[in-house]
């Protein structure tokens, strides 16, 4: 997945660059200079003495001595100061100058903590979202898998006020699995695949006659329900985005997947995607409740009140906030997988 938060030790990353959060001198300190410098050894300092600094906004690379990956990328961020010292602009402009590095040495892979929100003082909730709209942003136009390294309390990364939102969400709608028959998981069974938009009486009826031999509708009327009753998930994906005018890039990139995957389910008809990946392609289409079950439904899935996850999507769905990210940092926040590959 493009934009990945993950809980970790930086230090752990195995990807091609990781991202300290230095002071101007690059010469180490604590937080995760200091257990970056330790783990790298030695000689990563020595290197660090030879770059004559670096200005607070900007950023530097190195090797990786002994840590897992092949370089580090150096950058400072701003010391938090109220908000009105342009901290925000300074703290997008390391992510950006570090992921333009980290592209220039055609590293594939970057992990980032979370810079400024430590010893510098940031709101971590306002830094992780300017972090995740300045990577979103580059992703729009390059190809890297991109992880966010959260060491905390997850809880912490979104705001108070949305957090209790969408706790008290979850508590009036979190039911167990037996209280709640019509958004139980279900697996395909003979009913759904022969009826799976029953979703009123009238509906039921439109669809028995069309089914039925007395009221037998116009052949092309039949053809063209049954036809959509066959399609499988990547069909009505690919349809999908037609209807919606979108291109397929756009549609990938705003549901946080990658272009591998989304030609592995372009080229492959019967493609069954894991449940993130279905309910992320709903997002980026900013399907309503009822055709984001339609599509789940494709791929055997349903939503369910037994879930937080669940509840947490129709939450976002229900507000019509279709930002994938702000979807992933609630559901980082309430330790729940994310949405995309
Ligand atoms: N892996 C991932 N994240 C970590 C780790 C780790 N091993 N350790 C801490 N964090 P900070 P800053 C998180 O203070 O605010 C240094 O002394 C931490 O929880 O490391 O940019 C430098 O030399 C926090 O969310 O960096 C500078 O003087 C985030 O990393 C100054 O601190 C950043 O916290 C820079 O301050």
């Amino acid at each position: 997945m493009p934009l990945n938060i993950v809980r970790n030790d930086i230090t752990n990353m195995k990807v091609d660059a990781i991202v300290n959060a230095a002071n101007p001198s690059l010469l180490g300190g604590g937080g995760v200079d200091g257990a970056i410098h330790r783990a790298a050894g030695a000689e990563l300092l020595a290197e660090c003495k030879t770059l004559g600094g670096c200005e607070t906004g900007h950023a530097k690379i190195t090797g990786a001595y002994h840590l897992p990956c092949r370089y580090v990328i150096h950058t400072v961020g701003p010391r938090w100061l109220g908000g009105k010292s342009n901290e925000k602009a300074l703290l997008a402009s390391c992510y950006l100058q570090s992921l333009a590095l980290a592209k220039e040495h055609n590293c594939e892979t970057v992990a980032f903590p979370l810079i400024s929100s430590g010893v510098y003082g940031y709101p971590k909730d306002q830094a992780l979202k300017v972090a995740v709209d300045a990577i979103s942003g580059f992703l729009l136009e390059n190809e890297m898998t991109v992880y966010l390294v959260i060491f905390d309390r997850a809880s912490h990364t979104i705001s108070e006020k949305l957090f209790s939102d969408i706790a008290e969400y979850i508590d009036d709608r979190y039911a167990d699995e037996h209280a709640d028959r019509r958004r139980e998981p279900i697996r395909m069974n003979a009913l759904s695949l022969m009826a799976p938009r029953i979703k009123s009486k009238k509906a039921d009826e439109d669809f028995l006659d069309a089914c039925g031999a007395a009221a037998m509708p116009a052949e092309d009327d039949l053809k063209a329900k049954l036809k959509l009753l066959d399609e499988s998930f990547s069909q009505m994906l690919l349809r999908k985005i037609d209807e919606k005018g979108m291109t397929d890039a756009a549609c990938y990139k705003k549901a946080n997947i990658d272009r591998k995957l989304f030609s592995k389910i372009r080229s492959d008809v019967h493609y069954k995607p894991s449940k993130p990946t279905a309910l992320a392609f709903a997002i980026a289409l900013e399907l309503s409740l009822e055709e984001t079950e339609d599509l789940l439904r494709k791929a055997g899935f349903a939503l369910s009140h037994s879930s937080k996850f669940d509840i947490i999507i129709e939450y976002f769905i229900e507000k019509g906030n279709y930002n994938i990210f702000e979807i992933n940092e609630a559901l980082f926040a309430f330790d729940q997988s994310l949405l995309g590959a």
